[in-house]
């Protein structure tokens, strides 16, 4: 493992669940150059950061793994390196990032993009108390990478960067998680609504 902040998310949820309530920080003009600075050298690596990120996030949060279907089974951590599935989750994961990196500028359209990935992840059965992991991985995976360039501005940058994202995909999480309530739970309701709209 070898990084200092891995794991720690866990230890941050108390912390994390009090500050939920307050409003989202995006990054600031600085971290935003900070980031995308950083982005290009991250780039060249994508593949191999997605598997770190991810086989670090089952070693240290081994309950994230039971979300995750088709590897679940994989009891053996250096299997899942070459596993192919992984890799390809890792690199979806990663053109999230690209793209969230892409719209630091727009952030209504990376709003957009953040509550809509939060709203398939309900339909993933990933919970939104893992989300805050992927971002401490993501920054233990990419330390190595960047070596001297490597900051604590940078990883203020990049701590802020997924802390917006994630309380978006929690409000998406939970604006499907009501809608899907709400549909389960008034059937009456919605045939009314379709008589009236005939
Ligand atoms: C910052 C946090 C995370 C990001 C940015 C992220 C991003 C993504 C993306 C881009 C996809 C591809 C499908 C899509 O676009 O809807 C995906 C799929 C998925 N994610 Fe996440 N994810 C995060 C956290 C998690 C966590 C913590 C879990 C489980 C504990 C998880 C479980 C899944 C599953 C089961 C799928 C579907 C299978 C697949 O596409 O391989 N995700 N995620």
């Amino acid at each position: 493992m070898g990084c200092a902040i891995s794991g720690l998310a866990a230890k941050t949820d108390l912390a994390e669940r009090s500050r939920e309530d307050a409003a989202v920080e995006h990054p600031n003009e600085e971290q935003i150059q900070m980031i995308k600075d950083s982005w290009k050298v991250i780039r060249d690596d994508i593949a191999k950061v997605g598997i770190i990120m991810f086989v670090r996030l089952f070693e240290t949060h081994p309950e994230c793994k039971d979300v995750f279907f088709l590897f679940r089974d994989v009891e053996d951590l250096e299997r899942l390196r070459t596993n192919r599935e992984l890799r390809a989750h890792g690199l979806r994961v990663m053109s999230f990032i690209e793209k969230s990196v892409a719209r630091l500028d727009q952030p209504e359209r990376l709003e957009a993009l953040a509550v809509e990935l939060g709203k398939s992840h309900y339909h993933y059965n990933a919970p939104p108390k893992y989300y805050n992991y992927v971002g401490a991985e993501f920054i233990c995976a990419v330390q190595p990478i960047l070596k001297e360039q490597w900051t604590t501005e940078l990883e203020k940058a990049w701590q802020t960067l997924f802390q917006f994202v994630t309380a978006l995909m929690k409000q998406g999480y939970q604006e499907e998680s009501a809608r899907q309530r709400q549909l389960a739970t008034s059937p009456k309701d919605r045939l009314d609504k379709r008589n009236t709209a005939l």
